[in-house]
């Protein structure tokens, strides 16, 4: 059996948690939904979900794994034995290995996309709807890609906690947020950029409708991570005297403000070139982009090339730290419970995952036509994990925290056992009993319903 080890630092702990958090959720999912939702009323109710849900939700995710310093399955298992809560800890382990199997198929889009635009290959008037749907639809590119990202994941996992995913962290997160920083001051600069800033920071309430303050919810918790045992697993190896309420506010602050710049960037983009619409949906990315990297510096190449090489290695590097942290909370199971070395444990989710990753790739292309209920593969994935299992999780969580466990054990963990003053914590605890999961249940319901 393998000696478990903590984050050797708070600091190490605060940067794996954000790297979970901020992923394509940020750059790609959410400039998405405020294009469709239409703008700043769609990031106003976002951040009041973060504020109200979000950050609550993470706090207990975070002390139910630090409580218990074990992987998510034994965790439930260890704080209500014999009951039946222990299915949240396989329902998260199980979605956690559902979502990494399409996540890396994006994933490796994004590599290909970074290998392009740094090869130049994006800077030349092409129609980049067919060079997307080529190379989507192409029985092997799209799976090398996602072979080449998994290769990189498995490499992080199988180092351990603090040599591969806290170290990794360190280095990642501080070069992703310095990208952003270029990005933000390229994306201002650009001639008629004010019409994406005010797109993004003038509301029309009007355009506030129940579906999107459902989305508002649902992107929330996917971005930060929440219901799929990652952030649990994390705070596994979180230290006595880690600040748990505090490191909740920090990678949901850090997580938010990566998101809000990851619209700083694309909106004024955008905008800026004429006829190019907002509400592409999630071609906005590997479609609009590109043409509009192209159409604004066409007068500085050199620009546009730095902008869309910096703007790929950005989604790349977001996308890992997810994607790491997706694969510890199945490897940290598979370790512990089957009593395996890290690295054969590493390398047996590595290969399940991939190969399901091969069939969700697939779906774009040779399986396009394997359908149920309308779905592809890869939106079957997405749909049962972040539109079914996400939302129970997420209630379970809540009802599990506010109801079953002991309130004091509740309050103790948060607050280190007396250590530490919380001064919200009846705040904290209302919300966790009734708002939180009312709140995800209506979402639940609407989406079920819809
Ligand atoms: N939060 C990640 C993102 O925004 O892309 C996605 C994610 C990672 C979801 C890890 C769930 C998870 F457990």
């Amino acid at each position: 059996m393998e000696t478990r080890h903590d984050f050797g630092s708070k600091i190490g702990a605060v940067l794996a948690s954000a790297g979970s958090a901020v992923g394509l959720g940020n750059v790609w999912r959410f400039p998405t939904e405020v294009g469709n939702n239409g703008g700043a009323a769609f990031i106003f109710i976002y951040l009041l979900c973060i504020a109200f849900i979000g950050i609550p939700v993470m706090m207990s995710e975070f002390l139910i794994g630090r409580h218990t310093h074990t992987n998510t399955i034994s965790a439930f298992a260890k704080l209500a034995p014999g009951k039946w809560w222990r299915i949240e800890g396989i329902a998260g382990v199980f979605v956690a290995f559902l979502i990494l199997s399409y996540y890396i198929v994006i994933s490796g889009w994004t590599l290909f996309y970074l290998i392009e635009s740094v090869g130049g290959k994006l800077q030349a008037d092409r129609d980049y709807s067919d060079v997307f749907n080529n190379f989507v639809s192409n029985p092997w590119m799209p799976v090398l890609a996602g072979v080449a990202f998994m290769a990189f994941t498995h490499f992080i996992i199988a180092r351990g906690v603090q040599s591969g995913i806290e170290k990794s962290s360190k280095l990642m997160m501080p070069l992703l947020l310095f990208i952003i920083g270029i990005l933000v001051v390229c994306s201002f600069g650009m001639p008629g950029s004010s019409k994406g800033l005010s797109f993004l920071l003038k509301p029309d309430f009007s355009k506030l409708t129940a579906d999107v303050i459902l989305s508002a919810v649902g992107q929330a918790f996917f971005s930060l991570s929440l219901a799929m045992g990652c952030l649990c697993t994390y705070a596994s190896y979180f230290r006595a005297d880690t600040n748990l309420p505090k490191t909740a506010v920090g990678v949901s602050v850090i997580d938010t403000v990566v998101a809000i710049l990851s619209g700083f960037i694309i909106f004024p983009a955008v905008f800026s070139v004429d006829g190019v619409s907002v509400d592409a949906g999630p071609g906005l990315v590997f479609i609009t982009l590109p043409s509009v990297f192209n159409i604004a510096f066409h007068h500085v190449p050199i620009i546009g090339y730095i902008f869309s090489a910096f703007f790929y290695l950005l989604l790349l590097l977001a996308a890992l730290t997810s994607a790491i942290s997706l694969h510890e909370s199945v490897t940290a199971y598979v370790l512990e419970a089957f009593s395996l070395s890290r690295k054969r444990a590493a390398a047996a989710v590595s290969i399940a995952c991939m190969t399901l990753g091969i069939v969700c790739s697939l779906s774009f292309g040779l399986l396009g036509d394997l359908k149920l209920f309308d779905m592809n593969i890869f939106e079957l994935f997405d749909f049962t994990a972040s539109k079914i299992i996400l939302p129970i999780g997420g209630i379970i969580i809540c009802l599990f925290t506010g109801w079953y466990l002991d309130r004091k054990l509740v309050e103790s963990e948060l607050t280190n056992q007396g250590k530490l003053r919380f001064k919200l914590f009846r705040i904290y605890y209302f919300i966790i009993r009734y708002v939180a999961p009312l709140a995800i249940a209506a979402v639940f319901l609407q989406e079920i319903l819809s």
